[in-house]
């Protein structure tokens, strides 16, 4: 059965997009949300819980974990959706490159952090085949280019899944969730061809949300699910080896508490 209750809700990469949308309509539920965003004017803009921070630095990720879980003692849901594209290659603070820190690692930072009861749900690319870590150069020092940092990180997303279910025993369902080509305001913004293919091939955004806002009352009832759009994807594919997903969670916590956090040059 649907619990129907009063939820506070934690959105990171809530200020805009498909994080957005989930924060409204939860909110005209009744719930408390809490939304995470680095622009103090777009969390200006509704009357959510706003938390101002960059969430591409380790640090300020272990600062918002922090004082999340200092005001609320138990968050019923996690919705991961911050992501950026970069124009060029940029390090964070902390020496790693931007893409895998804000898509990847703030959300391994912050399922692993907060105190979550019912679910996460991660908003990426689950399903497509493209793209690997790049294991021997995380940092894409060699070959960067934004496709090629998008796609590592989404493929890290994949791991982080595989890697939550199995290291928490299955105790908070991890739902991955690939919304294709979806009409945010980025997307419509955007200019030349990817406009012109939005307005007659994304979908609209409020459709594209409507299952993260039901698991939220009905979570999947099992430990890891992967969904592209409504369609389940097959968790046997390559793309989430239990191997990987365990190589990298090793990985990812020596990146977020070695000293300095800085990571090794390989
Ligand atoms: N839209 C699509 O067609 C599509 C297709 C496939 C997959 N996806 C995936 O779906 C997810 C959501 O996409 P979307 O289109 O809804 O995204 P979006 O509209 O671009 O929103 C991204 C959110 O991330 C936040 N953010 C970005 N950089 C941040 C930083 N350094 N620190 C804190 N917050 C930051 C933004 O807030 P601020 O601006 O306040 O920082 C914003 O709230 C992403 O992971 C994306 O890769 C999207």
């Amino acid at each position: 059965m649907p619990d129907m209750g009063k939820k506070t809700i934690v959105i990171a990469g809530g200020t805009d997009g498909m994080g957005r949308a989930v924060a409204l309509d939860r909110m005209a539920r009744g719930d408390d949300v809490v939304v995470i965003g680095s622009s103090a004017e777009k969390g200006a803009a509704h009357p959510w819980r706003f938390v101002q921070a960059d969430l591409s630095s380790v640090a300020e990720v272990r600062r918002v974990v922090r004082d999340i879980g200092d005001e609320f003692p138990s968050v019923n849901a996690l919705l991961l959706t911050a992501n950026r594209i970069e124009r060029h290659r940029r390090e964070t603070p902390e020496g790693l490159e931007a893409t895998f820190a804000l898509y990847y690692l703030s959300r391994y930072l912050l399922a692993h952090g907060l105190p979550v009861t019912d679910v996460i749900i991660s908003v990426s690319a689950p399903g497509m085949r493209v793209g690997r870590i790049h294991w021997d150069d995380l940092r894409l020092t060699r070959r960067w280019s934004r496709v090629r940092a998008q796609l590592q990180a989404g493929r890290a997303n994949d791991l982080l899944g595989v890697a939550f279910a199995e290291e928490t025993g299955g105790r908070v369902p991890f739902v991955i969730y690939n919304p294709r080509f979806t009409a945010t305001d980025g997307v419509l913004r955007a200019g030349g061809l990817v406009r012109l293919l939005a307005r007659v091939a994304a979908s609209p955004v409020v459709e594209v949300v409507a299952p993260l806002v039901e698991w939220i009352d009905d979570p999947p009832a099992v430990p890891f699910a992967a969904f592209d759009r409504n369609k389940p994807v097959d968790i046997g594919l390559r793309t989430f080896d239990p191997a990987d997903a365990r190589r990298l969670s090793e990985v990812s916590k020596r990146l977020s508490t070695g000293p300095g956090t800085a990571p090794s040059p390989r």
